[in-house]
């Protein structure tokens, strides 16, 4: 049911009073005087500037029109006789007052058997403890992908400055621009005339750096600019071909078809093997916004705090959805969920909010949380169904390792000079991407030390004693970690 219908049975419902919760408040008025399931009822508003107005039919028999006493506004609503919407802006402002308070749960009562319906339009859902039984609550939606359509095919037709944009470019748009409210999409669009003249790829760009502007607000979660493609990943073909295969995912198109929207993935296996990365990747090909959640700073120190900074946290995401919402190294949070952990059963009520939300979501927001020990992980949140899939990436073969020489060597060598890939991966055995990287580097700080000279192979391969792989300071656990894996887990890296 959209919002207006939602509107509607509530008010046919006999509720007299109801709160809408919107910062868009021009655009809810809009809605509710065009709409044609209010024809029958007058819409008179009231605000602390003003007074009443009609919005739609006339001011009946108001007589303190312009009275902005909201105790006169309260008994001018009691008096009027009529079948009437009277939507009041900001009244949240005056829930101090107790004698409002009173009054509109008097009012409420009054208002029952009639045909007067109060709406109190607020931007959040706060309501005071007394009036919570006597208010109905319904939030409006950010504006939808028809109504942005109507938006930018009206905005294409009075540029008529280039090309119009293609079908996909359009959807691409839209998709990008859903979690903006209607006022923010309007300037954004007129900011893209202006900018480029006209509607083309570059508009994406665009709305990704307002996205950006809305996320700098919060703390918990941190846009993360994305540079990197899959083509940055040596190996985990595996892992590259699943991602490749849903990167359509969350378009009109895949959901029209019936494609359930995936939840995300978790990725586990030791550090330094491209789990972090892999998320970056992904961001990259999909071309979403990246968000990364810091659940360190989800814990405040008072009671119920955290939930409340978690329950943030995640409308935020949801706002900028669709989006990739990136939790790296989910152990270091959840560790002492399970156990008494001291910490007042904290980090267990977060886990259970987050589970809960994971299983409830409808917001086109992908999970990806990477984790390096399983020991100290929840198993919770392994269970079937959390997540669509849980990979665990080893530690790349000897044919990953060439693929991954190569990647490291083109990115700071861009012209191509000749390595020995087959030489390098032989000598890197249960060596990391990320020591891989380490190796790189290292002969190349030897090479610039010795007359600034261009490194060579023989200066990757001495490098590579320099380095112990802790692969090999830690194989116990290694070997426990791939034997729990191989019952639990896909494979990131492929077959070979
Ligand atoms: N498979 C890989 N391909 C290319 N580079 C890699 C790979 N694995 C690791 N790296 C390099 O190591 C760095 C650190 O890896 P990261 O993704 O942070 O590891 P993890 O999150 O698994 O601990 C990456 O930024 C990248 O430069
Ligand atoms: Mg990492």
């Amino acid at each position: 049911m959209n919002f207006l219908d939602r509107l509607n049975t509530t008010i046919r419902s006999n509720q007299s009073l109801i709160n809408v919760i919107t910062f868009e408040e021009n655009r809810f008025l809009t809605m509710l005087s065009e709409s044609t399931l209010f024809k029958d009822k007058n819409i008179i508003t009231w605000d602390l500037g003003d007074g009443f107005f009609p919005l739609k039919g006339d001011f009946g028999g108001i007589k303190n029109r312009d009275r902005t006493d909201p105790i006169i506004c309260l008994q001018e609503i009691k008096k009027f006789k009529g079948n009437v919407i009277f939507v009041l802006r900001d009244f949240h402002l005056h829930f101090r007052e107790s004698i409002i308070l009173r009054s509109l749960r008097n009012l409420n009562h009054d208002l029952q058997f009639t045909k007067k319906t109060i709406i109190l339009t607020t931007p959040s859902a706060t309501l005071p403890l007394e009036l919570r039984e006597d208010i109905s609550q319904l939030e409006l939606e950010l504006p939808a992908y028809a109504e942005i359509e109507k938006e930018l095919d009206s905005i294409v037709v009075s540029a008529a400055q280039g090309k119009p944009p293609t079908p996909q470019l359009k959807e691409k748009i839209i998709e990008s621009t859903l979690g903006l409210s209607m006022v923010n999409i309007k300037n954004l669009f007129s900011k893209i005339i202006i900018t480029h003249g006209s509607i083309d790829e570059r508009a994406i760009e665009i709305i990704l750096l307002e996205k950006r502007g809305i996320i700098k607000k919060g703390e918990i979660l941190e846009f993360f600019p994305v540079h990197e493609s899959l083509n940055d990943i040596g190996g985990l073909e595996n892992l590259k071909a699943w991602l490749r295969k849903r990167s359509q995912v969350f378009t009109r198109k895949a959901k029209d078809y019936g494609l359930p929207a995936p939840k995300g993935i978790l990725i586990i296996g030791i550090q330094g093997t491209g789990k972090s990365l892999a998320a970056k990747a992904t961001a990259g090909l999909w071309k979403l916004p990246l968000l990364r959640m810091d659940l360190g700073k989800v814990f405040g120190s008072l009671l119920g705090e955290s939930e409340q900074n978690l329950r943030q946290a995640i409308n935020l995401a949801e706002t900028i959805s669709p989006c990739i919402l990136w939790i790296d190294e989910l152990e270091k949070a959840f560790a002492g969920s399970s156990g008494s952990a001291g910490d007042g059963g904290t980090s267990a009520r977060i886990l259970g909010t987050f589970l809960t939300w994971m299983q409830e979501k409808t917001k086109p927001v992908f999970i990806i949380a990477t984790g390096n020990d399983v020991a100290q992980l929840p198993p919770e949140l392994m269970r079937k169904g959390r997540f669509d899939e849980i990979f665990f990436v080893d530690l790349p073969s000897n044919s990953e390792r060439q693929a991954i020489f190569k990647v490291l060597l083109e990115k700071v060598r861009p012209v191509i000079r000749q390595f020995d890939l087959v030489k390098l991966a032989d000598a890197t055995t249960d060596y990391s991407g990320a020591e891989i990287e380490q190796i790189i580097y290292d002969a190349m700080f030897n090479a610039f030390d010795d007359n600034q000279r261009e490194f060579t192979e023989a200066d990757i391969l001495a490098s590579v004693n320099e380095i112990i792989p802790i692969s090999r300071l830690m194989s116990e656990k290694i070997d426990g970690l791939k034997a729990w894996a191989a019952q639990r887990t896909r494979k990131a890296n492929s077959e070979s």
